[in-house]
Order: structure tokens, then C-alpha cells, then sequence
């Protein structure tokens, strides 16, 4: 058992600033389903993120854009419905927070009343500011999420590291110190050079979460079904996969294949 696990009864938005100062990395995984949530509550992850890539993994689409507020709260009462410890974090989908405060307060308040979600999480900086400080006011924990952020793709262009260069380094390292300021209780960062993350982590008292952004931060991030090995396709050089569960369920499908071919299946001891 992880001393997280053995020292918090339920995570909190509190606790996870408790683990940076006492050096404790936090682990945080995605679930966007009850079965899978509990498997991983189970497993004494500190933090699950109903994340937005729920649009990919679950839904199939090519980017996180088309998944909806009302989808995303039904991923996320699903989880809510599981999880015992784990803080469970819920992305704030495209379109439902930028560039008006008002529907991004809305937009949380639909999160935190249907599902049951502990905090949401949005994607940007200074040009969010507005929305995250609104949110913030009704009492919701934010979660920031800077570098590379998926709901940027088209501005962006790929899916390569961001902030290499100085100027774009900058701008997210000040974007960093304005969430705290904001009130954020922590921050992912994606797909950033380790360097400049251990920076950031460095000088901002909320834990900063990465994925893809080195061993300096607070703690670590993956999406659950890339760390299984259920999605072949996506080979990011992050990525730690801990199962080949592609090719452990592909064989059990086609062994239940051949049994029902066969009649193998049901044998005498499987019926009434
Ligand atoms: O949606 C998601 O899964 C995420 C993680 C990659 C951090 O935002």
C-alpha cells in the first residue's frame, strides 16, 4: 500500500498540495467509465481525470473538439459512481468555458450538480483568466492544464512539444504563475521540455502534474488505456505502457471465438 494511500482516506484538493510539500509524487490516471474507475480507485490513484480524451478512446474521434458537456457528464457520474478515494477531476469540453465567463461558470456548475465531480479542469492561460477566476468564485476547484492542450490542435497544428522555443516558454511559464495566482490548486502540463517543467514546478507552490514533461514535476498523468497497451496506434515516447492488453484481449476473443465455433462453450458445468 502507497503512503498516500495509507494517509488519506479521501483525496483532496488539499491533500494534494499536502503531498507537494511533503515530496509525495501524485498519481493521477483517466476513467471515464464505472468498471474501469473502480479498478483504479481500488488501486490507491491519488487523482482520476474524466478526461476530454474520452472523445478519442470512447467515442473514436480523430480529436477531443466534438465531445459535449452533457457526454462528459455522463463519463463523469459514472466515475463518480465508483470511486471511494480517489479526487475525481472533470474536463471542461470545447466550447463551454472560452471566451465567456458566464457559460463557463454554467458550464461547471452542470458539471459539479449532475455528475458529482470534485473539480473541473480547463485548458489555457491568460485568455481564460475570466472564465477561471468566475469559476473559482462559486467555490470550484480549478485544475489548469498549459503546453500542449489537444482543444488547441487546430491552432497548433500537431501534436509535437510545445514551448521548445524561448518566447513560447516564457508566455507558459507566466501563464503558470497566473493560475496559481487565480487560485488554481494545481496545474497539468503536457508534452513540455522536462527542463522548463521542473521550472514551473519549482516556482509555483501548487503541484504541478505532467505528462510527457519529465520526472521534475509533482506528479505524473496518463490516459489509461494508452498505459494498458489497448491502443496499438499511439507511441508518444512518454508513454509507459505496463500490459499489452491489445494483444491479451484479441487472444481471449478469438479463443471464446473458437469455443462457440467448436462448442466447447458451454461445457456441462457452465449452464442450468
Ligand atoms: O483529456 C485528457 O485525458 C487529458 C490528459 C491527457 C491530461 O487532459
Amino acid at each position: 500500500m502507497s503512503v498516500a494511500k495509507k494517509q488519506y482516506k479521501r483525496v483532496t484538493t488539499k491533500s494534494l498540495v499536502e503531498m507537494k510539500s511533503n515530496n509525495e509524487k501524485i498519481s493521477m490516471l483517466t476513467a471515464y467509465d464505472y468498471t474501469m474507475a473502480k479498478i483504479v480507485d481500488g488501486a490507491g490513484i491519488d487523482v482520476i481525470l474524466v478526461g476530454d480524451s474520452a472523445s478519442n478512446v470512447m467515442a473514436g474521434h480523430e480529436t477531443t473538439l466534438p465531445i459535449t458537456l452533457n457526454e462528459m457528464i455522463y463519463h463523469a457520474s459514472s466515475v463518480i459512481r465508483a470511486v471511494e478515494r480517489s479526487l475525481v477531476v472533470v474536463d471542461l469540453p470545447f466550447g463551454t468555458y472560452q471566451g465567456n465567463s458566464k457559460n463557463a461558470l454554467d458550464s461547471a456548475i452542470r458539471i459539479m450538480k449532475e455528475s458529482g465531480g470534485h473539480a473541473v479542469k480547463l485548458e489555457g492561460g491568460s485568455e481564460i483568466s475570466e472564465s477561471i477566476s468566475r469559476i473559482l468564485t462559486a467555490g470550484i476547484p480549478v485544475m489548469g492544464h498549459l503546453g500542449l492542450t489537444p482543444q488547441s490542435i487546430y491552432k497548433f497544428g500537431t501534436y509535437t512539444v510545445r514551448a521548445k522555443e524561448e518566447e513560447e516558454a516564457k508566455k507558459l511559464l507566466e501563464d503558470a504563475l497566473l493560475l496559481e495566482q487565480l487560485g488554481c490548486f494545481a496545474l497539468v502540463l503536457e508534452k513540455v521540455p522536462a527542463k522548463l517543467a521542473q521550472e514551473v514546478a519549482e516556482k509555483l507552490s501548487i503541484p504541478v502534474i505532467g505528462i510527457g514533461a519529465g520526472g521534475g514535476v509533482d506528479g505524473q498523468v496518463l490516459v489509461t488505456h494508452d498505459m494498458l497497451g489497448m491502443t496499438h496506434e499511439f507511441n508518444p515516447r512518454f508513454l509507459r505502457r505496463y500490459l499489452d492488453l491489445y494483444q491479451e484481449m484479441t487472444n481471449a476473443f478469438e479463443q471464446y471465438n473458437k469455443d462457440v465455433k467448436s462448442q466447447d462453450f458451454p461445457n456441462s458445468s457452465e449452464q442450468y
